[in-house]
């Protein structure tokens, strides 16, 4: 009721990693008390890039047994798949009607991913920011809690939120960024210049939330790291031990000035081997959980449809006052 709203959402394009856990996921299991929180699988945005169907269809409904095996309470929360709320597809089509050529021409994710999928530049992939507009403005949301690469994203939608506000009253709440402080841009374990990031190559880059205990230390032991043989916190001269430290310090808690503490005068090999027991009890619990929910069917499916339901009662509360507001003509009845 006097809650403040939440929305925020991940693309179901592959396994997640332990940058979109740190970043995001993590964070989201602690705001389901305090405010109403609508946590969405946005299979929408996923086909901007070529999907295979039978795996789009699974990853989204493994993403969804993740959120909810991360402790996300689905009688708390609106866990629900995009595609099955069509009022995102009708608001981003009108919100694509108040977004400039010129804004969209300055989206990074924009321009990284025409680079990386430069045969499939297609016009969804431009325009991505609308849609992602719309999952945000149609539930009113105040906050968004997402990674530091969803920042201009964010921006840009309170940007069509207060233009659309200036010229029809006030329609949209306008939405503020909610970015943690720690493990808000994990770094990949290869590139450490370069965020961990679904979609690497390379195995050895990133986490994955379902990778067992023997893979995860691996990954560990291989991580790109210097020869300055210091725990320190320094993006610069040590990007690779500044990565370590981040995701040791989202998981524990622990400061970096704590961190360098507890390291001091010890070699890479103990760290390494510290941030991946860290890890690997921070997922157990997770995975476990994951494991009990894939099996049993039938909780899935009702979540999906009880869940779905009520996004789309919200939404289209929201949607029918947009479509007033600019004059498309009443539903007869
Ligand atoms: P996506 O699917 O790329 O990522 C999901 C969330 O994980 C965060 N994240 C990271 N955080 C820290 N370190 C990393 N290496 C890292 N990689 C990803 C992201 O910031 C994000 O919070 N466009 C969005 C999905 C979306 C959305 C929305 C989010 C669609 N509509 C509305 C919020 C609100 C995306 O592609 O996230």
């Amino acid at each position: 009721m006097d809650k403040k709203t939440i929305f925020s959402g991940m693309q179901p394009s592959g396994a997640i990693t332990l940058g979109n856990y740190l970043g995001a996921l993590k964070n989201w299991t602690t705001l389901q008390d305090e405010y109403n929180c609508l946590y969405c699988i946005v299979d929408m945005h996923a086909i901007t890039v070529r999907q295979d169907p039978t795996q789009l269809r699974q990853s989204s409904r493994n993403l969804l047994m993740q959120y909810i095996a991360a402790g996300l309470d689905p009688t708390k929360n609106i866990i629900y798949y995009q595609s099955h709320v069509p009022a995102h597809a009708e608001l981003a089509w009108i919100l694509n009607c108040y977004t400039y050529m010129g804004e969209l021409n300055r989206m990074t994710q924009f321009k990284d991913k025409s680079k990386s999928h430069s045969d499939n530049i297609n016009a969804g992939l431009y325009t991505y920011p609308a849609l992602m507009a719309a999952d945000i403005l149609l539930y009113q949301t105040d906050l968004v809690p997402v990674g530091v690469d969803q920042k201009q994203h964010l921006e840009l939608s309170r940007d069509i939120a207060q233009r659309f506000n200036s010229i029809y009253g006030d329609v949209f709440t306008v939405p503020e960024p909610y970015i943690g402080k720690v493990g808000a841009k994990i770094m990949s374990l290869q590139e450490p210049v370069k965020k961990m990031s679904k979609s690497d190559d390379d195995i050895n880059a990133t986490i994955n939330l379902t990778d067992d205990p023997a893979t995860i230390i691996r990954k560990f032991k291989r991580a790109v790291t210097d020869n300055l043989a210091q725990v320190k916190y320094d993006e610069i001269a040590q990007p690779g031990i500044s990565n370590l430290m981040a995701i040791y310090s989202a998981i524990t808690g622990d400061s970096y000035e704590s961190i360098q503490n507890e390291f001091e005068g010890k070699g890479y090999g103990d760290f390494k081997l510290r941030v991946a027991e860290a890890v690997i009890s921070e997922l157990e619990p997770l995975q476990q959980r994951y494991k009990q929910l894939s099996a049993d069917k039938n909780y899935i499916d009702t979540i999906i449809k009880e869940n779905a339901s009520k996004a789309n009662y919200l939404a289209t509360k929201t949607l029918r006052k947009v479509q007033k507001k600019i004059g498309f003509p009443p539903i007869v009845r």
